[in-house]
């Protein structure tokens, strides 16, 4: 089992407001959030966003999410906010999902990678959701580790990650998610997935039919209901089950390959007679073999697996294998974030 610090629910307002004091004087703070870190700087700042993005060693044309503090805000940073992003912030904020809107004026290019959409989040970890109301405004932040490397889920991978780089991190123990937020594109005449994650494909769809169906109810009852309805099936929302395509790797240093269960025990066999040194992540039971330096067993439980994910893909990539043998998850709805996250590292 992974060491699980218990998620630090305390607010040390002290903490928060020099945090809150360093964000506005255009330095860097790492927070927790539910999904991973974040690396913050004030999303108003040209300064401050140039310095985050060579901490991070991310191409500027790299958009962030600005995250905030409340549906308010909104407004603000986006030029409209259209019924769907209302129906879905109502339902999943604060929580793990980015929403990708048309950008207000306010946006400054270093936000939005040069393109005309922003990346929104209210997140739900209460350390974050402190620092943001005491800053007031939006907080812009990547997940708090290299380009292209694997998000840190606790203050200590953000330590060892970016060391002084930044001016303070604040500790809010394990995320409870684990992997990074659902990106849902808002930004054009249908919705899309751009990221998997912790909330389905199918929680949205339902999310987003639930409130055209109130609507519709709402403005039928004004129109005394005299006109034939239209079937309620075809007008239902599905989203395309292919999700966008982002360059970030997620990935360890280590290689790693990834094995369907009926695979696992011939993929070893062969480590073995290559006289490879592996390390494995599976839901099997470990198979013992001469070649195996570690294996951790993952939950089979996926919220539980999002957990353990990234800390374990750490720990495995400095167990001195040659290359990180995975198990492939199944190919269910519930499982798609980690899979995702899986395929990206098997190719980094
Ligand atoms: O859970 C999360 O989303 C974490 C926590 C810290 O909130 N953040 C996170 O940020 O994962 P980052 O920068 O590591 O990944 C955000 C992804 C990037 O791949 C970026 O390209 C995409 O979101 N993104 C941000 N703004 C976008 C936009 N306007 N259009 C399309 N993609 C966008
Ligand atoms: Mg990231």
């Amino acid at each position: 089992m992974q060491d699980q610090a218990p998620v630090k629910t305390a607010i040390n307002a002290e903490e928060i407001k020099s945090a809150s004091t360093l964000l506005k004087a255009g330095q860097l703070v790492a927070f927790p959030t539910e999904t991973v870190y974040g690396l913050g700087c004030d999303a108003a700042n040209v300064e401050a966003l140039a310095r985050l993005y060579r901490v991070k060693g991310r191409p500027g044309t790299h958009p962030v999410i600005v995250h905030l503090a409340s549906v308010e805000q909104l407004k603000d940073w986006a030029q409209t906010v259209p019924a769907e992003a209302l129906a879905l912030a109502k339902k999943f904020w604060p929580g793990p999902m980015t929403l990708i809107l048309k950008k207000s004026d306010k946006v400054l290019p270093e936000v939005s990678g040069g393109q005309d959409t922003v990346g929104l989040r209210i997140p739900s970890h209460p350390v974050a959701l402190a620092l943001l109301k005491e800053f007031k405004s939006g907080i812009a932040a990547p997940s708090a580790n290299r380009h292209g490397r694997i998000s840190p889920t606790t203050a200590a991978h953000v330590k060892s990650e970016l060391g002084d780089l930044v001016a303070k991190v604040l500790d809010g123990g394990n995320c409870t998610v684990g992997i990074e937020s659902t990106i849902v594109d808002l930004s054009s005449d249908k919705p899309r997935i751009l990221r998997p994650g912790m909330i389905t494909l199918e929680a949205i769809e339902a999310a987003l039919n639930e409130a055209k169906q109130k609507e519709k109810k709402s403005s039928s009852k004004k129109r005394q209901a005299t006109e034939s309805k239209s079937s309620t099936a075809s007008e239902n929302t599905v989203i395309p089950r292919a999700p966008g395509s982002m360059s970030s790797h997620y990935a360890p240093t280590t290689g790693l390959k990834l094995f369907a269960h009926h695979n696992l025990p011939r993929a070893i066999a062969t480590s073995e007679s290559l006289s490879m040194k592996i390390s494995v992540m599976a839901f099997s039971a470990p198979i013992v073999s001469s070649c195996v330096i570690t294996w951790k067993q993952l939950s089979e439980d996926p919220n539980e697996c999002a957990r353990q994910l990234y800390a374990y893909m750490r720990e495995l990539d400095t167990s001195g294998a040659d290359y990180i043998v995975v198990e492939e998850p199944p190919e269910l709805p519930e499982w798609m974030g980690i899979l995702d996250r899986l395929r990206r590292a098997a190719n980094g």
